[in-house]
């Protein structure tokens, strides 16, 4: 009782202080047990995801730190699980205007530029120097199974106006999560958002990574991207390319002709998908595992999905959690895979798709996805 008064006064005294600590813990799970979701305030950043597998026991099947002070200060910076802003993917030359243009240099007068991260300084990935990954967002309200967190972005890394972001995160009974991004914007702004979850439906128990995982998409499209996974405005027709996941297949079923697809020596995947249908209430996306037996089906508001076979991890030396064998042992390549909900990429240069990403007082953002975990039948 004592204690409770004692933490209370201290996590008031925090907050009044403005500043409360954005490695804090929070934890939400289902009623019915099904699945527990832990997360931080930086980034609203989901650190752990428990789910039951075939033998009824939990696994957790995302990507992570055990000390998540890196999701920070890690140089690697892989974007384990956050939510990503205010543009996700790359921007060309970190260069848009308003209204946009196919022009490389906007004559103007509303044109904008973000922080050069990328591709030698010839793009902008991920919300730039300082995306909303790495924002310290602070916890809006909570309960036992939902918690919201809020980022104000004041006009952060370039972008035009205020954006006060509110990111909801909710377990329901079934192995549902549910994640929800609100935005509204004081000036014209491009948004556009994506969680950066990285799955590993095996937790690295019986498998090492997810080259065995079944993956299946409803896109007959891809994104054509050039050298610096800028879009050409072209699309690749999937039908007869590693790309055809219309039917259900083996992550690497075509791994021979990927060598090269995700970057000079790069083998697998980093690519855009066009989803064919509208994806909100019947899945666009399946993933699952034999292994475990565990199976993800993702619904969502998002016209695409990037997928990312994290090749890159197998030079990082990142330790895996403690939970997936580690720290001695570092998650390796295609540890896991990025799967990203949303817009089409670097549509803000790319007018001939006639896609608005522009945002403003008129208009709120909105972004949802529903993760359902059930038993490989
Ligand atoms: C990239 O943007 C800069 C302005 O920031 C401009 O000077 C340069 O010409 C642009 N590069 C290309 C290839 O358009
Ligand atoms: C977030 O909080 C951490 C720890 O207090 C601090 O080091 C960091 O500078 C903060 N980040 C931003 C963008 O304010
Ligand atoms: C944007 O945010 C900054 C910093 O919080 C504030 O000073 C400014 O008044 C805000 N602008 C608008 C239009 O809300
Ligand atoms: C993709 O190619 C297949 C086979 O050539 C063709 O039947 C189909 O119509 C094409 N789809 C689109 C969207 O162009
Ligand atoms: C894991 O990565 C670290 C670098 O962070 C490296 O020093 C270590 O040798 C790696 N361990 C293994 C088993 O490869």
């Amino acid at each position: 009782m004592l204690f409770t008064i004692f933490a209370g006064v201290l996590c008031l005294l925090n907050n009044v202080a403005g500043e409360p600590w954005p490695f804090d813990v929070t934890t939400i799970s289902a009623p019915d047990g099904s699945i527990t979701a832990r997360f931080v305030s930086i980034g609203a950043t989901l650190t752990e995801l428990w789910v039951k597998d075939k033998f009824g026991e939990a696994r957790d099947v995302i990507l992570g730190y055990d000390d998540n002070t890196k999701l920070l200060t890690d140089p690697a910076h892989p974007f384990f699980n956050p939510i990503v802003g205010r543009y996700a993917n790359r921007i060309k030359n970190g260069t848009f205007s308003i209204p946009i243009t196919k022009d490389p240099q906007p004559p103007g007068p509303d044109v904008y530029h973000t922080p050069l991260n990328d591709a030698d300084g010839q793009a902008t990935l991920h919300g730039g120097t300082i995306g909303w990954d790495r924002r310290n967002w602070t916890i809006a309200s909570r309960s036992t199974s939902s918690v919201t967190y809020h980022h104000p972005d004041a006009a952060d890394e370039g972008f035009p106006g205020n954006v006060s972001a509110f990111a909801t995160h909710t377990v329901e009974n079934g192995g549902i999560l549910k994640t929800t991004v609100h935005a509204t914007a004081t000036h014209l702004t491009p948004i556009m958002l994506t969680q950066h979850v990285y799955w590993n439906l095996d937790a690295f128990q019986g498998s090492e990574n997810i080259l065995n995982h079944h993956l299946r998409v409803d896109a007959s499209r891809v994104v054509e991207v050039d050298g610096d996974f800028i879009p050409t405005g072209k699309f690749v027709n999937v039908s007869d390319t590693p790309w055809d996941f219309r039917e259900a297949q083996p992550i690497d079923y075509r791994f021979g002709e990927a060598v090269g697809l995700c970057g000079p020596g790069c083998i697998g995947y980093d690519h855009c998908w066009i989803y064919d249908h509208d994806e909100t209430t019947q899945p666009g996306l399946s993933l699952w595992s034999d292994v475990s037996g565990i199976r993800l089906d993702i619904a969502t508001s998002n016209p695409a999905t990037q997928v990312f076979t994290a090749y890159w991890l197998g030079l990082e030396g990142i330790p895996r959690k403690k939970v997936h064998g580690g720290p001695s042992v570092n998650y390796t390549y295609w540890a896991g895979v990025a799967i990203e909900q949303e817009g089409y990429i670097d549509a803000i240069n790319t007018p001939e798709w006639g896609v608005d990403q522009i945002y403003g007082p008129d208009r709120d953002y909105i972004w949802s996805s529903t993760y359902k975990f059930s038993i490989v039948t």
